[in-house]
């Protein structure tokens, strides 16, 4: 990676950019990837933010993310795999648990498949297991893979 890429707020227009790192970055065999239907859905949803991380006009990875009440969800974090291990996932995961912090959130949970190596990034930022779905995810050859649910608590400071 050449450049640090910049952190911004996206909306609607990015969303062309936001698909072609998810359908780059996610692996087709295991089901994690949204639609364009559902992103498009969910972005203009109260409490939804979406992150991208920038070079210039080219999106490198973006964070999704929502807040309903004290409560934030970091729905979807995605690199793309020739700007991975470069700490860009590390940064996109802070500026959420930021965002969040700023929005009120004391809770923060995300949901992952059970396997997938973003567990380490997760569980480095203080991210403990809460529980598993059996079978959540629905990926080729009908083989299914359970997510587990990941969560992070910060009392608020008084
Ligand atoms: C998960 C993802 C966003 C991480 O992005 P990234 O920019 O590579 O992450 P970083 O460079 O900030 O890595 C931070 C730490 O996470 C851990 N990590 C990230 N990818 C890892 C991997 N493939 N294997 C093991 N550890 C990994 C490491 O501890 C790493 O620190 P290190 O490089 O100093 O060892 C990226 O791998 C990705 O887009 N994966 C596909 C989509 C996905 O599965 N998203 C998560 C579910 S929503």
């Amino acid at each position: 990676m050449k450049s640090v890429p910049e952190l911004v707020e996206g909306g609607a227009v990015d969303l062309p950019a936001v698909m072609a790192v998810m359908n780059e970055s996610f692996d087709p065999r295991y089901g994690e990837r949204w639609t364009f239907a559902q992103c498009a859905g969910l972005l203009p949803m109260p409490g939804v933010w979406l992150t991208l991380a920038r070079v210039g006009d080219a999106v490198c990875g973006f964070a999704l993310a929502r807040i309903v009440a004290d409560e934030a969800e970091l729905l979807l974090l995605a690199v793309r795999k020739d700007a991975q291990r470069h700490g860009i996932g590390r940064r996109l995961l802070d500026a959420f648990l930021s965002g969040a912090r700023s929005r009120g959130a004391e809770h923060f949970h995300l949901e992952v498949r059970d396997g997938n190596p973003a567990i380490h990034l997760y569980e480095s930022a203080g991210f403990t297991l809460a529980g598993r779905r059996r079978d959540y995810y629905s990926g080729d050859a009908g083989r299914t893979f359970d997510a587990l649910t990941l969560a992070k608590f910060e009392p608020p400071r008084r």
